[in-house]
């Protein structure tokens, strides 16, 4: 039943602006200069986006290849030569300019190396702060008031917008103190206040934002009858009294002190660092946390903080030497929408899935994306064919924030929803915006409880799909957890199923209860894994405790596991949470005998005298204490220290010294004085042969045989 999505290869190219070529005849050069100028008109008027940021980056990249390597093409209105385009009417105190970009920790150690040459010493130190994905305004408070705010325009000159954004959070009307003052900083939208936005536009008949970036500029210059709220950052200043001015820091401090929200207040704080090695660290702590700060960043800005080493490092024409952005994987891009697939959850929520053409979203390869609700989805106008925004934040899964609709394939059809549940054909509760399968968790039930019940999951012997109906006609079973509270007059009471069969059905589902991890795992059916998946999944974490404690950096550390799969898996273990705790609680074992954690909660479970008494766990006493065992010489298949954790997966205490309190030893080729020790004391000796198959029967759950190759050396464990 995992719907596991099939390895997709193919990959839509991103080029690695590092290694961009140029272009082979001036031509292209000169197309590729039109339509990214084209695409730059479009991104500072706040149109839809022409290009998404990745492709962007990689014409740039391009058009500087060129240039590079052809500088007789050089075009007048190259995108390297000027900045923005020319509009509006407000002239900038000083020019707005763009900075320099750098795509990973060699560029961003390149461009401090340059820097500390043209200082001709280190840079004092350095600022990482928030590159902030929005739109770049000037703000002049005028003795304390709010006098203008400009756009960035084409740098020289912006467009007045004072009347819009005026509301804009983080500005106040106000200064506490008469100073006047020009600021700098970033218009941009959270992404709660995204999600509110795209529902107010769809409330006016209008299509939603195709990305907070673009939700904020064309907030910013609608004249509209509603608002949407929009929010400042500060990151820089003019006019700044001369004691807040020696550092970038220390005026980003000050301004915060005026009530202005600066990059400092932000969820990803400006930090300062004293060398390119703190900055490489800052840099990737706040990529890993990406995700979470609540609002889009599309990099990291790095500064030299001390005003003295910024004057003196200075600009080159198009931006300054003493700053770089370190820019990350592009989180919006478009692609192509193939199909939209319909899911019934557990509990029997139906939703449109959509299925991608791959794209590289954020860092990570991008198949498929949440499509919310239907009415969503017809609202917005979304069809198979489209070409569609996707928008990844962090661990976040991917989600489709609309479709270009100049793109759309002239004979593409509107999407139709399903009309009947998709897994059980019955109908369909369409009461909520969330609509389910009129059977609720019923619809999924008996679907869930055969794969738990198959042989590639807990293979329980005796259970078939009449058995399984009777007991959830009967309502004896609502999941797989209540398998385990059966008892033979239940079942016996079934109709064609008498007191043997009863008996042994309880015996071989008892029997499951000491099924590794990975099969559990794969019991429960979690979207995008599968057999193989999920017994590399048990191995690597080994006990289930540690998976459901897995951070997303964790979970991309199991071979197989991206972003993409990592954020699904996550949020259906969230879902299965409840499920999962149940059948803990009805004594199923939750931990992988190989897995590295296996052995260290072995021993733990072993030192918890409060722990319930292992009946599963062959080496356990009667009263649920750990025997205590000395293996010596070697044990086939398993290296010295495997065989002592071999002991405490059984359950034991593994020793290194004999003595009267040994309860047995195991004897192996090469074994020495111990087991003459073992002999003297008269210990019981079991042969490591044996003790290998007794681990072979404990690990296939086979508690019968464990215990009869045990009993050959302790006869009182017999029972
Ligand atoms: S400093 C001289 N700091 O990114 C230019 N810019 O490509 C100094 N941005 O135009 C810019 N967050 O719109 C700076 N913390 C930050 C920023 C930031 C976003 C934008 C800004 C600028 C563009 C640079």
């Amino acid at each position: 039943m995992p719907d596991d999505l099939a390895e997709r290869t193919a990959v839509a190219p991103i080029v690695d602006p590092a290694h961009a070529q140029a272009h082979p005849t001036r031509d292209g050069y000169l197309q590729a200069v039109a339509q990214a100028r084209r695409a730059a008109a479009a991104y500072y008027a706040g149109e839809q986006a022409l290009l998404d940021d990745a492709e962007y980056d990689a014409l740039y990249a391009r058009i500087v290849a060129s240039e590079r390597e052809h500088p007789q093409w050089r075009a007048a209105d190259s995108p390297t030569a000027v900045v923005g385009t020319a509009s509006g009417d407000v002239e900038h105190s000083s020019p707005m300019l763009s900075i320099g970009n750098v795509f990973n920790s060699e560029g961003l150690r390149d461009w401090a190396a340059k820097l500390e040459k043209t200082l001709g010493r280190p840079v004092t130190r350095y600022t990482v702060e928030p590159k902030i994905d929005g739109l770049a305004i000037a703000v002049r408070y005028t003795e304390g008031r709010l006098a203008l705010i400009a756009t960035r325009g084409s740098g020289h000159t912006g467009e007045d917008v004072t009347s819009q954004a005026r509301l804009v959070a983080g500005l106040p009307a106000r200064l506490p103190a008469p100073v006047t003052i020009e600021i700098r900083g970033e218009v941009y939208m959270t992404d709660a206040d995204f999600a509110k936005g795209c529902d107010l536009r769809l409330a006016h008949g209008e299509p939603v934002f195709a990305n907070p970036r673009s939700a904020a500029a064309g907030s910013l210059r609608a004249q509209r009858v509603y608002d949407v709220p929009l929010s400042f950052m500060a990151y820089a200043a003019y006019g700044v009294p001369a004691e807040h001015a020696h550092s970038h820091s220390a005026t980003i401090e000050h301004l915060g002190t005026l009530g202005i929200a600066t990059t400092a207040q932000s969820s990803a704080a400006l930090t300062v660092c004293a060398d390119i090695e703190e900055v490489t660290a800052a840099v990737a702590a706040l990529g890993a946390r990406r995700g979470d700060l609540g609002f889009g960043i599309d990099g990291v800005v790095v500064k030299a903080d001390l005003t003295a080493d910024q004057e003196q490092a200075g600009y080159s024409t198009r931006a300054p030497r003493w700053g770089i952005a370190y820019k990350f994987p592009a989180d919006t891009r478009t692609t192509k929408l193939l199909r939209i697939d319909v899911q019934v959850g557990r509990t029997g929520v139906i939703t449109p899935v959509a299925v991608l053409e791959p794209v590289q979203v954020g860092g990570v390869v991008v198949t498929s994306a949440t499509l919310h609700n239907f009415a969503d989805l017809q609202r917005r106008d979304v069809r198979p064919g489209d070409t569609v925004h996707i928008r990844r934040a962090g661990d976040v899964i991917p989600e489709i924030t609309g479709a270009v609709h100049d793109a759309r394939p002239a004979d593409s059809a509107a999407y139709t929803p399903p009309d009947q549940c998709p897994r059980c054909a019955g109908d369909i509760d369409r009461s909520n915006q969330r609509w389910r399968c009129a059977r609720g968790r019923a619809c999924g039930e008996k679907a869930t409880l055969l794969y738990y019940t198959s042989r590639d999951a807990m293979d329980i012997e005796g259970l078939g799909e009449k058995i399984l109906d009777a007991l959830l006609a009967a309502g004896h079973i609502t999941d797989a957890a209540d398998l385990y509270g059966l008892d033979v007059p239940t079942l016996a009471a079934l109709d064609r199923l008498g007191t043997v069969s009863a008996t042994n059905l309880v015996n071989s589902i008892a029997a499951t209860r000491t099924r590794p991890l990975s099969r559990v795992l794969t019991g429960l059916g979690i979207r995008m894994t599968g057999r193989t998946l999920s017994r590399r999944i048990a191995r690597h974490f080994g006990t289930m405790d540690a998976i459901l404690a897995a951070t997303p950096a964790e979970w991309e550390q199991v071979d197989g596991i991206g972003g993409e799969r990592a954020a699904v898996i996550s949020a259906e273990l969230v879902e299965v949470a409840p499920l999962i705790a149940k059948l803990a609680a009805h004594g199923v074992n939750m931990t992988e005998p190989t897995g590295p954690a296996a052995a260290a909660a072995a021993a733990a479970a072993a030192a918890d005298t409060d722990a319930p008494a292992g009946a599963a766990l062959p080496l356990r006493r009667p009263d649920g204490s750990p025997m205590t065992v000395v293996v010596t010489g070697s044990v086939p298949g398993l290296t010295r220290n495997q065989g002592n954790e071999a002991v405490e997966e059984l359950g034991g205490k593994s020793s290194g010294s004999v003595s009267p309190k040994t309860d047995f030893v195991v004897v192996g080729e090469g074994a020495g004085s111990k087991a003459t020790k073992a002999a003297d004391l008269g210990l019981p000796v079991l042969d490591a042969d044996k003790f290998a198959q007794l681990l072979t029967a404990h690990r296939a759950g086979d508690h019968p045989t464990a215990v009869a190759i045990l009993d050959t050396v302790l006869p009182r464990t017999a029972g």
